[in-house]
């Protein structure tokens, strides 16, 4: 099966089914070998709303079968963002209609589409950036013109794989590589320009030198002072990106938590590969879960609206809807508010998401702060420390994107009762 059928099912499904399937999982990893097919199946994920304007205006009848409109994405972007030269992009987009009678069309569209001379642009911004309307209506609300517009360029540029060295076994400058660059903020950081083989079988991987993980997610237990020997309770840690980390920088006492059982074996697995051991494991929901100790710093990596890792995962602003933003936000509330139980005196929150979402960031933040009399830890000389811009909302920060930076949401609230 040529790539570009492969491509078409995968989108096609996900288009139809809109959630992740298992194939497109997979799909993931046998893409990080094929570059053009990643480029294909995410670029026709990343530019939908573009993609539709141009083809829409061919199309005197809009409402054409959703596998139609799926080729004709899929011609759109070789044809105007590939070096796929004219005559191929058509003819092989054109052998993927399985509905003979809907052949002569696409054809026709692809072959007005070849002739474009220059790229059109529309003037509307969420058309422009390939975003849905609502959510840049959403976000205008809240953030600086100049943070909107910098998210909303770099949401078109596909990410390269970034990584987290192990301090405990290497400096990232005596790493063997010669495909890497280092981050600019994250001071363990790693970028990788491409890769030769599968990234999970970089016998660095294996051999726990490096963590795969955002820059982003990198910094949050960075902007925290660990003490050893002291309680730290991760309440959402699957993957374990950020409970390895936590290990990695200081010994503390680890208490690991995630509401998926499945995903603490994923977990269990990162802790064995980097060989840290970490106090407890425990699969519970975050809004009821007890112990007999309290702790010194609590991480709530909350589950989110994800808006954003969509450079990543383009799909995740289509998925998105205002009520799903309100929902999260009300189940990290009642995470927080079940956290705030389980500190000491002066015992920390560590609160963090990879949202755009004010009612998911700064009210929760905000709610925090006001309904139990906690107090804000100024984070903003550490992230300038680390040469992170960001919003400042009075209890958080939200990183500003840049080549290698995701937004991402952090607040530290103590308490001190
Ligand atoms: C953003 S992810 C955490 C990422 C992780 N901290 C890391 O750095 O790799 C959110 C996690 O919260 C978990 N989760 C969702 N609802 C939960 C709940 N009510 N209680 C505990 N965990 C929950 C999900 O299973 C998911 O693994």
């Amino acid at each position: 099966m040529n790539d570009l059928l492969i491509a078409y099912r995968l989108l096609r499904k996900r288009f139809r089914d809109g959630t992740f399937s298992k194939d497109f999982y997979e799909a993931f990893s046998y893409a990080e070998e094929k570059a053009f097919f990643k480029d294909l199946v995410f670029g026709v994920l990343r530019r939908q709303e573009y993609l539709d304007w141009i083809i829409n205006s061919f199309l005197k009848k809009k409402d054409i079968p959703p596998s139609i409109r799926t080729v004709l994405r899929i011609g759109t972007y070789l044809l105007l963002f590939t070096n796929t030269p004219k005559y191929a992009a058509v003819n092989e987009t054109v052998k993927l209609v399985e509905k003979q009678s809907f052949r002569k069309l696409v054809n026709a569209i692809l072959r007005n589409i070849s002739k474009l001379s220059y790229i059109k642009e529309p003037n509307e911004i969420h058309l422009k950036y390939s975003h849905p309307k609502w959510l840049i209506e959403y976000w205008k609300k809240f953030l600086s013109k100049d943070y909107l517009f910098s998210m909303l360029e770099l949401n078109l540029i596909p990410p390269k794989t970034t990584a987290r060295v192990n301090k405990r076994k290497i400096k990232r400058e005596d790493l063997k590589f010669s495909n890497i660059q280092f981050t600019k903020h994250s001071p363990y950081g790693i970028i990788f320009e491409n890769f030769n083989s599968s990234p999970w079988e970089l016998k660095e991987y294996l051999e726990g030198y490096i963590t795969y993980q955002s820059e982003s997610s990198q910094l949050i237990p960075l902007l925290v002072d660990f003490s050893p020997d002291e309680y730290v309770l991760d309440l959402c840690s699957a993957p374990g990106g950020k409970a390895t980390h936590i290990l990695e920088i200081e010994n503390v006492k680890l208490y690991v938590n995630d509401i998926d059982a499945n995903k603490i074996e994923i977990v269990k697995n990162q802790f064995k590969r980097l060989n840290l051991t970490p106090e407890n494991f425990s699969i519970k929901d975050a809004r009821k879960i007890n112990f007999d100790i309290k702790f010194d710093k609590i991480f709530i990596d909350a589950p989110c609206s994800s808006l954003g890792t969509a450079r990543r995962n383009p799909e995740v602003l289509r998925r998105q809807t205002p009520e799903n933003i309100k929902k999260l936000s009300r189940l990290q509330k009642e995470i927080l508010n079940n956290a705030w139980n389980l500190l000491k005196k002066d015992g920390i929150i560590i609160y963090s998401t990879c949202t755009v979402a004010f009612e998911e960031n700064t009210l929760n933040s905000k709610w925090l702060v006001e309904s139990k009399n906690g107090k804000v830890i100024d984070i903003r000389e550490k992230l300038e420390n680390f040469d992170v811009k960001y919003l400042w909302d009075g209890y958080g920060a939200l990183f500003y994107p840049d080549e290698s930076l995701t937004p991402f949401y952090v607040s530290l609230i103590k308490r001190s009762d």
